[in-house]
């Protein structure tokens, strides 16, 4: 068997415990990765113990909690928490969701979080994710069309077209899909993942787009799309309930029947 030794830099240590004094039942074990580029120095996991009697009732709860009475230092994202702006998505116990629609008391001992998996990481639970709202904005997310508007009313659409973009226009690009997905992982630079392609579908979709054709070329890519292996970590993880592999399925059944 192949044996891997990970760089020195790379390993994660054991950091600084914020200890309660309490040792009743409604004090709750809270793990979470620390990095600093600035210091130099490896991440490291720092545990916090807080009062659950004294906490709201979500994850994102717990941290902000640990933001204003413990540990000022502590670096994430958070902006509408509830599930809208996707800011606060992040590694919750093994799986990517939003900390603010996390319930704490569904999580059975300790809540250990890391950052999104495998982005590169700008301070302790932020990832950055230029590169993912680059792959976003490749994809021209906006209704492109070849004939002149009506003059007197705005483009209509029927109920049942509209209704093709429900399980797509939910999506708040959050990235928990794509940084979940294994064919991601690898090959992140060239394949768009779940949740752009997810995305670029809800344009191919939209009866408004009048440059579908164009759409589909683009993704037309041994890597752009052909990277996806029906792998479903993506639907799997996604916070909103949505299925961006079916959108990736559907993109693949539309290139192979206009051929
Ligand atoms: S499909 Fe779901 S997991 Fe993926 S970006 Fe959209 S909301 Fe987030
Ligand atoms: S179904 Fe496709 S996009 Fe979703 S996790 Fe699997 S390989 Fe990735
Ligand atoms: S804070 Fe907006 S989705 Fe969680």
């Amino acid at each position: 068997m192949v044996e891997f030794t990970l760089p020195k830099n790379s390993v994660v240590q054991a950091g600084k415990e914020h200890l309660s004094e309490s040792r009743d039942g409604t004090i709750k074990r809270v793990e979470v990765y620390r990095w600093d580029p600035d210091t130099g120095e490896n991440p490291r996991m720092d545990v916090y113990e807080i009062d659950l009697d004294n906490c709201g009732p979500m994850v994102l709860d717990a941290i902000i909690k640990i933001k204003n009475e413990i540990d000022s230092t502590l670096t994430f994202r958070r902006s509408c928490r509830e599930g809208v702006c996707g800011s606060c998505a992040m590694n919750i116990n093994g799986k990517n969701t939003l900390a603010c629609t996390k319930a704490i008391e569904d999580i059975e001992g300790t809540i250990r979080i890391y950052p999104l998996p495998h982005m590169q990481v700008v301070k302790d639970l932020v990832p950055d994710l230029t590169h993912f709202y680059a792959q976003y904005a490749s994809i021209k997310p906006w209704i492109e069309t070849q004939t002149p508007a009506p003059a007197d009313r705005e483009r209509l659409q029927s109920v049942e077209d509209r209704a093709k973009l429900d399980g797509l226009y939910e999506c708040i690009l959050c990235a928990c899909c794509s940084t979940s997905c294994p064919s991601y992982w690898w090959n992140s630079e060239r394949y768009l993942g779940p949740a752009i392609l997810l995305q670029a579908y809800r344009w191919i979709a939209d009866s408004r787009d009048e440059n579908t054709g164009e759409r589909l070329d683009a993704l037309e890519d041994p890597f752009k799309l052909y990277r996806c292996h029906t792998i479903m970590a993506c639907t799997d993880t996604c916070p909103k309930g949505l299925n961006p592999a079916k959108a990736i399925a559907e993109i693949k059944k539309l290139i192979v029947e206009r051929q």
